[in-house]
């Protein structure tokens, strides 16, 4: 077995390309993700975000192009250590129907009570565990205490927090928490990441300008990509969201 690497994953995809045969989905794109750097992926719906997740997660495999982890290529040989090293939270969070102490160290169950507690503060449920009847030791999930969507998506967080991946993979993953909530989350983060890749999609401009790049993609193509000030001050897609979403703040006194 290699020994297993504790350093932020490096990335660098070239020519990468995964399209169906209806001719949807992700590619050609060339990027180079630093190890520690964040990456904000958006695009409208449809346009390869999720795609572009799965493939730098190892969970579909190109069709053309590479996807270089640390300098090798990723193939089947390096799949294992890949996944070892990974936090991934998709799109529909799930929590299985057990306690949420066993949820939150499915990736870890060695962890410490500490550790669950410190993990639960950063994604904000620690208020809700105290509540719970049973805290930590409550069965939640299909037959248990039913979570709201935000709670099963913060709680999917916190497990992939709490494995400390080199790579962090988030897929929309915070979208029905409320904006100031995530906003809270995603700045806790950056403490407890320390070393790690983040790589998300968002739909919410305010998270993409928390990472150090941001790429937007449109029908599976790259359209513009820079870090946030860059793309806010060019007359793009980018800008452009960033003004609605702006005034639709200002419209609802709200932050998203
Ligand atoms: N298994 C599949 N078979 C065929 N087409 C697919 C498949 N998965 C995704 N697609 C298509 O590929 C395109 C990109 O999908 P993807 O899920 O990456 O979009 P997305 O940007 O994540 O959208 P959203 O914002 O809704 O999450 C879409 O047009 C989708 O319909
Ligand atoms: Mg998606």
């Amino acid at each position: 077995m290699p020994r297993v690497s504790t350093l932020p994953v490096a990335l660098d995809l070239a020519h990468l390309t995964h399209r169906f045969e209806s001719g949807r989905g992700l590619g050609p794109l060339d990027l180079k993700i630093p190890a520690g750097g964040s990456l904000a992926i958006v695009g409208s719906i449809g346009s390869g975000k999720t795609i572009l997740l799965q493939l730098l997660a190892g969970l579909r495999v190109a069709q053309a192009g590479t996807l270089e982890v640390d300098g090798v290529p990723l193939g089947q040989e390096e799949l294992r250590a890949h996944w070892a090293g990974l936090g991934w939270v998709p799109q529909e969070a799930f929590l299985f129907s057990t306690t949420l102490r066993e949820n939150l160290a499915m990736g870890r169950p060695e962890a410490t009570e500490e550790e669950l507690w410190e993990v639960a503060r950063t994604v904000c449920l620690d208020d809700l565990i105290r509540r719970l009847p049973g805290g930590l030791g409550t069965v939640v999930g299909e037959r248990g205490v039913a979570l709201s969507g935000g709670e099963r998506q913060r709680a999917a967080l916190a497990r992939a927090l709490l494995r400390h991946p080199r790579l962090l993979l988030l897929d929309d993953a915070l979208s029905a928490v409320d904006a100031e909530t995530e906003s809270r989350i995603l700045g806790n983060l950056k403490g407890y990441l320390g070393q790690s890749t983040l790589v998300l999609a968002t739909h919410r401009i305010f998270v993409a300008e928390l990472c150090d790049h941001v790429l937007v993609l449109e029908e599976g193509l790259p359209i513009e990509s820079g870090s946030p000030i860059e793309l806010a001050s060019q007359a793009g897609t980018f800008a452009r969201i960033k003004r609605l979403q702006s005034l639709e703040r200002e419209l609802t006194g709200t932050l998203g």
